[in-house]
């Protein structure tokens, strides 16, 4: 099948390129020339594991072409795709100019009927907007389907290639067979039902992980203050089936390009219907102040005061495996570290080049040894995977100040005391 794929990023670029990869003719389409020249040379604008292999596999075999070219790429596709983003507004909820943008961009492009998927995240009732706009452009005929995407980055491609479920909304059973057919070959369940409970599914899915985040964060303050360790306490919980084990794990809570966004969209769109969504805004509030909590715990380990401190932070993107620093607990952290006279060094495995411009005060190092030389702490922040094997007793030797904070109850406390550190998790004794 011809697709058109409208935005590379995260989203667009991993679901374009493991269309092409299923056997289709993929254009994907971006307003940004610099990314389309670079992916045209097999150059991937992020970090992403396998990505980079996959694109090059299917730029090869042409089945994937990168165009600024939209009106080719419409002309040329049965199914468009729209992958821009959909930032926060100034009120919290959803702007969707860029997915309007595309609908009118489509519109006058389109040469015969065509199926318009979205696959922004995008408020409930957006679809029937956006069938206005091509109504009032365009004489051809289209359906519109909501398809939202649940891939996660860090592990997008193979969420891609083998997903959980596929949501198709859809009010033509024509355009909702040639989509399931499209989808066929990933063998997933197919959640089949209308555009508007498809929005809806989307954002339920991000406000439950975002609770159950918030929900842990809180048990594990109670964990400190009775001497319990949240880790038994998650492990314990997980065990009942009608729980699960996934997204309890405390730490600084969420961040990224989806959930704080998602949540507050919710949050908005919920007001705009005249209902006062309290209990997603306690679970935002509890996120908001889990960065505090943790800071409240760097702060008493210096009773004299943060200022000359020098402090080395693990882990800058939102999560491990990305360089994403949307919305980056790091920022959020080191910001408030320095505000308080802390000068903060900081170290990642892949998100450096990004953090920089977000955090010009901090001396940047490739190494977390030497970033941790002469420091008077470490604060992990992002639990890559590459942080489990630091020696803690060759960083003993380097450190000023035997210091471990822990955002992520990423390492062993036993270990860590064990070399002659303080360790100071979230919820852990
Ligand atoms: N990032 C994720 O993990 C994730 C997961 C699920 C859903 N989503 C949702 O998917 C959507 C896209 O997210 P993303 O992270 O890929 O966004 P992104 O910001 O990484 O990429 C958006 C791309 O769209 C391009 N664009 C903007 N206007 C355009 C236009 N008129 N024509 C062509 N290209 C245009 C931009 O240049 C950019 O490359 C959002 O609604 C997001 O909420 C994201």
């Amino acid at each position: 099948m011809d697709i058109a794929v409208i935005g590379t990023g995260y989203v667009g670029l991993v679901a374009g390129t493991c269309f092409a990869d299923s056997g289709n003719q993929v254009y994907c389409v971006d307003v940004d020339k610099t990314k389309i020249k670079n992916l045209s040379c097999g150059i991937v604008p992020f970090y992403e594991p396998g990505l980079e292999d996959l694109i090059k596999r299917n730029t090869k075999n042409k089945r994937l072409t990168f165009t600024i070219d939209s009106a080719l790429a419409i002309q040329q596709s049965k199914v468009i795709f729209i992958a821009v983003g959909t930032p926060q507004d100034e009120d919290g909820s959803s702007d969707l100019k860029y997915v309007f943008n595309v609908a009118r961009t489509i519109a006058e492009h389109m040469n015969e009927s065509k199926i318009i998927v979205l696959k922004s995240t995008v408020p409930v009732g957006t679809h029937q907007k956006v069938s206005d706009i091509l109504q009032k452009n365009t004489s051809h005929p289209f359906a519109i389907i909501s398809n939202p995407e649940f891939l996660k980055e860090g592990s997008a491609v193979a969420d891609a290639l083998k997903p959980d479920r596929i949501v198709i909304g859809a009010e033509s059973k024509k355009a909702r067979d040639i989509l399931i057919r499209l989808h066929r070959k990933l063998k997933a369940p197919v959640v089949a039902t209308s555009p508007q409970s498809a929005q809806m599914i989307k954002y339920a899915s991000n406000a439950m992980l975002s609770t159950r985040i918030s929900f842990i964060n809180a048990i594990a303050i109670l964990c400190d203050k009775v001497g319990a360790d949240i880790k038994d306490v998650s492990s314990g919980l997980g065990l009942d089936p009608r729980v699960g084990r996934s997204f309890l794990n405390a730490g600084l809570g969420y961040g990224g390009s989806c959930f704080p966004k998602d949540t507050w969209a919710l949050i908005a769109f919920a007001k705009k219907l005249g209902y006062d969504f309290k209990f997603l805004r306690q679970v935002d509030m509890v996120n908001a102040d889990q960065v505090d909590y943790f800071l409240t715990k760097i702060k008493a380990a210096f009773p004299g005061g943060l200022k000359g401190k020098i402090l080395t932070v693990l882990g800058l993107s939102f999560k491990p495996e990305t360089d994403d620093m949307r919305q980056a607990r790091s920022v959020v952290l080191i910001k408030k570290l320095l505000s308080l006279g802390a000068s903060v060094r900081a170290t990642d495995p892949v998100a450096i080049k990004n953090a920089r411009p977000l955090l010009p005060r901090v001396k940047f190092f490739t190494d977390s040894y030497q970033a941790l030389s002469g420091s008077d702490g470490l604060v992990l922040v992002t639990e890559w995977a590459a942080y489990a094997k630091l020696d803690f007793k060759k960083i003993k030797k380097l450190i000023r100040q035997p210091y471990v904070f822990d955002g992520r109850n990423f390492f062993d406390p036993a270990k860590v005391k064990a070399a002659g550190f303080h360790y100071f998790g979230l919820g852990r004794p």
